[in-house]
């Protein structure tokens, strides 16, 4: 790993008694979010304070997703916007992270024709911003760091976002290739963590009161195949629900070609896992799987399905769908529309394909209008509202144990959180409920949300 330790002392001294504020905006997955809890965790290190205003901030750092191009020009939108900003404050400081950096046409965008970007630093490289930021403090110019470092650091501690609620990435990278997907492209190859790092991070968290542990990993059901495979993703579950505390663990991403019976039995046998699997199934179709290689067919992921409903026939489910790959045909999209009716998803997560340069599908020749798209988009959205509002009926009476998270934003005195099930449930209260357990009875189901009255607060 490198040793940061001579440049840190050397901002430490530069930085001296003026405590600068930093602001740290992530985009995209909540990966990348985790990692801008480590950039803001170097920060620290070095004497940063936070800010939410890029306007009190001497050193703004944006961490970039590149899944979408809609990402990718909003972030350029904002950096344009910095040229005023850093007119009006020449001392202030911009940093570019993200999965947006690994692309090298863009880090080539970036210097030239961003002026106002100090410097760029690679996903894998958080190691190397304290050397990164040295540079600029001394006025060196603009540089850049996207080499691909192997050694992510274990050592970096994060600056959480929330005191109850907590991602752990437990792999980084992809492997798959779907054919749509930058993801592997930007974020390189499998890696695993250790499961001895990962046990004692959830150890600490729980014991520090964390009642929310969300693992991290764009295809979390192959964890561990790079380490030689004697702790598989199903027995990485078990280890952790046996970690004494009160918390719920979740997980993100499942890929279905690799959803084993062995990890639904894990999900029913462990009482921390929750209840709720997002199972991304992208198309109905199985012509349009093969051609995202996918690796499975709709056939395969309606198994996954069933097998996980003959043993509880109201479990949840979430999904992504891309509406509009290449040629997708309107038979083809009408599969897609008719998987949903039948799985019944609590919740879809739902965008129009997007072409990214580089990936397999950029190359077809694509005949689909852009209007097409948005109607059937539309189409999806109509559709998922009815088969949501339709699937939370099933919760009315029941009690659900809900995380409190915040105050409802569209009603005021409500209180909304997550059900163990990860349904979005609003219900009267106080914030002295925010970051507690709650029983709420469901009395009332809205098309994207139930509403109760909470019955128990626990652990009083
Ligand atoms: N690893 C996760 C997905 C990470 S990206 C998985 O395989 O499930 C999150 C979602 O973004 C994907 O599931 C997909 O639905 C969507 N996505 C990825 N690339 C896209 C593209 N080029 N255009 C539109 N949506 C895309
Ligand atoms: Fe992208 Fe597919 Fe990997 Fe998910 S599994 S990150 S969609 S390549
Ligand atoms: Fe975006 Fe990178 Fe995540 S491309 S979705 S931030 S891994």
């Amino acid at each position: 790993m490198k040793d940061n330790t001579n440049i840190n002392a050397e901002i430490r001294r530069i930085i001296g008694e003026s405590s600068p504020l930093a602001y740290v905006r992530s985009f995209g997955c909540q990966l990348n979010v985790s990692d801008g809890e480590k950039i803001k965790g170097v920060l620290s290190s070095l004497g940063y304070g936070f800010t939410d205003s890029e306007q009190d901030a001497d050193l703004i750092i944006l961490n970039t997703c590149a899944v979408r191009e809609s990402a990718e020009d909003r972030v350029f939108g904002i950096v344009g916007s910095m040229k005023k900003l850093k007119e009006r404050k020449p001392g202030l400081m911009i940093g570019i992270a993200g999965c947006m950096t690994a692309q090298s046409r863009i880090a080539e965008k970036i210097k030239t024709s961003y002026p106002q970007v100090d410097f760029v630093v690679g996903t894998s490289a958080i190691n190397a911003l304290p050397e990164l930021l040295l540079g600029a403090l001394q006025g060196r110019g603009f540089s850049a760091d996207i080499t691909e470092y192997d050694d992510f650091s274990e050592a970096a501690v994060q600056v959480r976002e929330s005191s109850f609620k907590a991602s752990v990435p437990i792999m980084f990278g992809c492997n798959n290739f779907c054919t749509y997907c930058i993801v592997p492209y930007v974020r390189g190859r499998e890696r695993s963590r250790r499961p001895e790092d990962i046990i004692s991070e959830v150890r600490g968290l729980a014991a520090d009161g964390y009642k929310e542990i969300m693992l991290l990993g764009q295809n979390v059901n192959s964890y561990g195949k790079d380490l030689g495979g004697d702790m598989s993703f199903p027995q990485l579950l078990r280890e952790l629900n046996a970690i004494d505390g009160d918390f719920v663990i979740r997980f993100m991403s499942s890929h279905p070609k690799d959803a084993s019976p062995e990890l639904i039995d894990a999900i029913f046998d462990c009482e921390k896992v929750a209840k709720h699997l997002h199972l991304p199934v992208q198309s109905g179709s199985s012509e349009v799987l093969r051609r995202m290689n996918r690796n499975y067919t709709a056939e395969k992921y309606l198994g996954i399905v069933d097998e996980i409903r003959r043993r509880d026939p109201g479990f949840s489910l979430t999904t992504d769908i891309i509406v509009g790959f290449p040629n997708e045909t309107d038979e083809e999209f009408a599969e897609t529309l008719a998987l949903i009716r039948r799985v019944g998803y609590d919740n879809i997560y739902s965008f129009i394909y997007s072409k990214r340069s580089g990936t397999k599908a950029a190359e077809i020749e694509d005949t689909t209008p852009e209007d097409v798209k948005s109607r059937r988009m539309r189409e999806l959205l109509e559709v998922q509202r009815e088969v949501s509002a339709e699937g939370y009926k099933r919760f009315l009476g029941k009690t659900l144990r809900v995380l409190a998270d915040g105050e409802s934003r569209k009603h005021p005195g409500y209180i909304t959180g997550k059900s163990d099930e990860f349904i979005i449930v609003e219900f009267e209260g106080d914030a002295s409920l925010i970051g507690r357990f709650v029983r709420v009875q469901v009395t009332e189901t809205m098309n994207w949300a139930v509403k109760g009255k909470v019955i128990l607060e626990d652990n009083l």
